[in-house]
C-alpha cells in the first residue's frame, strides 16, 4: 500500500504543530512533529550533561539515544528510553539549546534516517511529517508540500499568548533568534519550486486547516 506523504514547513510559531496534528485527525493520518525528535535530543545531551556545543561527543554518544515518538495524532507522546519528555520538551532549557544541536550535519542525518524508518513503519494511509526541511530535504518527493506562514508580528503574538507567564518581548526575541539560527542551515521562509504556500496570518485556527486540508485534497 502506497502512503499518501504530505510534507509541512515553517518557521516557530507558525502553527505548523497543531495545524499538522489537527489535519491528521481529520483524516486519520499520522503525524510526525520532526522539531520534537531535536528537542527530545537536545533534553537527553542536557540530562546526560554533554556541552551543547561539543558535536563530536554528541555524534558519538548518538547510538546510545533512544528516542520514540507516537504517530497517532489522538495519542501523541514522545519519550527517550523510559522517560516520557512530551512536555519536558516544551521547556525553556531545551528550546534554547535545540538550535545549536540540530545544525550538526552528522546529527541531521542521523534523525533523518530515523525519521524515513517511522515513516515506513507508519499504520494508517497517510502521515503528515512537519518541520523545517520536509518539504526540500527529508521528503523533497512528496506528493503533498506545504509551506506554512504567518507573518512574524502574528506568530510572535501567537506564541506569546501560549506562554501567558513569560514576558511576551522576550519570547518574541527568542524566537526571532531560534529562526535566525535555524535559517542559517535550512531555508523554511521561501517556498521552494513547487511547494504550496498557506499564509495563516489573517486566519483563524480551524480555517488554517480547513486551507491545508484544500491543498491535500487537490494535490492527491
Ligand atoms: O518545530 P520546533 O520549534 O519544535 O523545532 C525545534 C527545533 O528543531 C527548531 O528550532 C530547529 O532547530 C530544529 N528542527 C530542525 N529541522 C526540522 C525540525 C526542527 O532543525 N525538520
Amino acid at each position: 500500500v502506497s502512503q499518501i506523504f504530505v510534507a509541512i514547513d515553517g518557521p516557530a510559531g507558525s502553527g505548523k504543530s497543531s495545524i499538522s496534528k489537527a489535519a491528521a485527525e481529520r483524516l486519520g493520518y499520522n503525524y510526525l512533529d520532526t522539531g520534537a525528535a531535536y528537542r527530545a535530543l537536545a533534553w537527553w545531551v542536557l540530562e546526560r550533561g554533554m556541552p551543547t556545543a561539543d558535536s563530536d561527543t554528541i555524534v558519538d554518544a548518538l547510538p546510545d539515544w533512544d528516542y520514540n515518538i507516537g504517530v497517532d495524532p489522538d495519542n501523541y507522546y514522545v519519550a527517550v528510553g523510559e522517560t516520557d519528555v512530551t512536555n519536558a520538551i516544551r521547556e525553556p532549557r531545551v528550546t534554547s539549546v535545540v538550535s545549536s544541536v540540530a545544525r550538526v550535519p552528522k546529527i541531521r542525518e542521523h534523525v533523518n534516517a530515523l525519521f524515513r524508518d517511522i515513516m515506513r513503519s507508519a499504520p494508517q494511509h497517510g502521515i503528515i511529517v512537519e518541520g523545517r526541511d520536509i518539504t526540500t530535504v527529508v521528503a523533497p518527493d512528496a506528493p503533498v508540500r506545504i509551506l506554512l506562514t504567518a507573518s512574524e508580528e502574528v506568530r510572535m503574538a501567537r506564541r506569546s499568548a501560549e506562554l501567558a507567564n513569560e514576558k511576551a518581548t522576550e519570547v518574541a526575541d527568542q524566537l526571532r533568534k531560534r529562526d535566525a539560527a535555524d535559517s542559517r542551515v535550512v531555508d523554511f521562509m521561501t517556498a521552494a519550486d513547487g511547494v504550496v504556500t498557506v499564509d495563516s496570518t489573517t486566519l483563524t485556527f480551524d480555517q488554517t486547516v480547513d486551507a491545508v486540508l484544500d491543498v491535500i485534497e487537490q494535490q492527491t
